[in-house]
Formats: C-alpha cells, structure tokens, sequence
C-alpha cells in the first residue's frame, strides 16, 4: 500500500479546475491533516486515497500499484447508518472480509468496548447522538483493523467534549498501525492531532510540514491567512 504517491493530479469536473497538479506522497506512519478553505478539494482527495474517484490527470500509485489493496477504510462526513442496531451497524465493514462468524462477533464486541459504546450495541443506531454516530462509524471502520484510515471531518457538528472523545479514539487507532489521513476544519484539533499538515489550496498542494512548524511559521502568505482567517482569534506572524 506504502508509500502513496499522487503526481501532477487533476480532477477537473465539466472543465472545471477544481485541483490542478497536485504531488503528494503518503508514507507509512502518522497522522496527517489536509487543511484548506471550503471547495479546495480535500473530500475529493480522500476519495482518490480511497480508490474511490479516478484522477482526471496524472497518477496515483500505491506502492507502485495502480490500484489499492486491501486495508483501506473511509469515515464519510455523514456516514450511513443503516436502521438496525448498533452492533449489526459496527460490524458493517466485516461482513466481506468473511472472517467467520465467531471472529466477527468478537472484533464487533471488542470495537464496541473500545468507543464506549458496548453498552448501546442493541439499541438502534438511528437513536444515536451526533457524537455517538461518530463514535459507531470510527468503530465500524477500526474493526476492519485497516493500514490506512481516511476521515472527512469526523468531528464536523460536534461539541468540544464529543470532540475529545473522538480524537482519543483517532490516536487509539493509529496505535493500533493504522496510518490515518484526515481532514477538518478545526485547527485546534489539527494542532493537538496532527503530526504533519497538508495545505490545499488554489488546486495545489501549497505547503507540507510538520504541524507544529506550520502553525508557528507559515511559509505562505496564503497559509497564514487561512490560520488567521479560520481561527476565532486573531493572530501575528513575526517574519
Ligand atoms: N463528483 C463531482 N462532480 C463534480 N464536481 C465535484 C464532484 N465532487 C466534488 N466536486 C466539486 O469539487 C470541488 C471540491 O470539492 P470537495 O468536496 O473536495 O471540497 P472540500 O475541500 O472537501 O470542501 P469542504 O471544506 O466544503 O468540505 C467543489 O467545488 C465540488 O463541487
Ligand atoms: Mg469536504
């Protein structure tokens, strides 16, 4: 699967330039953000990840591969809830990997302790909160035990105290060796989770850093005004 590489990738709906030329390479390890304003392209990009949507230009190649193997799980902003339990919903994502149906079962069981929500695993998942969908996506994707798990804003909506939980299960994951990339709109959590940062913006991928460097000294004049304009508060470059 590792690395990912993407070279000069295009996506260009009704001749549209939507992304234009992005090189981005996805090694084995960490916590990568993809920030940018709403529209640059990021949903899109996970989905390419994913294997989901074909570049109209350049190529993607995983491990040297033109299609991904196996191992790759993705949390949509709104995931689908089926209307049956939350068990039957957390084990979703099994049910093609024929693993049998005790072991089915205990990774189910296992995941569902692991997101604090055992004790709802037969309640059904439409009665959920917000913060609990989440929780039931992110397990129905981490019992498929992947090596690359791709988020879209998995904490879009929620309150800072669902939003904790929910990045304390995101670090869970990626102990467990899983490589994550994800998007948000929140640059706090991109500053508490993020190991290293990926802006996109105008098409391109306009800087790549760690994210405490990209946070203390944007390179662009474009990413600091994406810092500033997106935080409540405002605040000063020394250059
Ligand atoms: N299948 C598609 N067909 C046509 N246009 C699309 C398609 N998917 C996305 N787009 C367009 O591509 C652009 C980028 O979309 P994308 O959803 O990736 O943005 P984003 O960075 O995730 O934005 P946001 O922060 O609002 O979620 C948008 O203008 C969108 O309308
Ligand atoms: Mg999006």
């Amino acid at each position: 699967m590792f690395p990912i590489k993407l070279s000069q990738v295009g996506f260009t709906p009704d001749g549209r330039s939507v992304l234009a030329g992005v090189d981005l390479e996805i090694d084995v390890d960490g916590i990568t953000v993809i920030l940018g304003p709403n529209g640059a392209g990021k949903t899109i990009l996970l989905r390419m990840l994913a294997g989901l949507q074909a570049p109209h230009g350049g190529t993607i190649r995983w491990n040297g591969n033109g299609l991904p193997a196996a191992g790759i799980a993705m949390v949509f902003q709104h995931p689908v809830l089926l209307r049956s339990s939350v068990f039957h919903n957390a084990g979703l994502g099994l049910q093609p990997l024929a693993l049998g149906r005790a072991e089915t079962l205990r990774r189910t069981q296992h995941t569902l302790e692991r997101v604090g929500l055992a004790h709802r695993a037969a309640d059904s998942a439409r009665l959920l909160s917000g913060g609990e969908r989440q929780r039931l996506a992110l397990a129905r994707a981490w019992a498929m035990q992947p090596k690359l798990l791709l988020l879209d804003e998995p904490t879009a909506a929620l309150d800072p105290s669902a939003t904790e939980s929910v990045e304390r299960i995101i670090r869970e994951i990626r102990s467990d060796g899983a490589r994550i990339v994800m998007t948000t709109h929140n640059l706090g959590q991109a500053m508490r989770i993020a190991d290293d940062i990926v802006f996109l913006a105008s098409g391109r991928v306009i800087e790549r850093a760690p994210a405490s460097r990209f946070f203390a000294r944007p390179q662009t004049n474009e990413a600091k005004l994406f810092i500033q304009g997106e935080l409540p508060w405002r605040i000063a470059f020394d250059d």
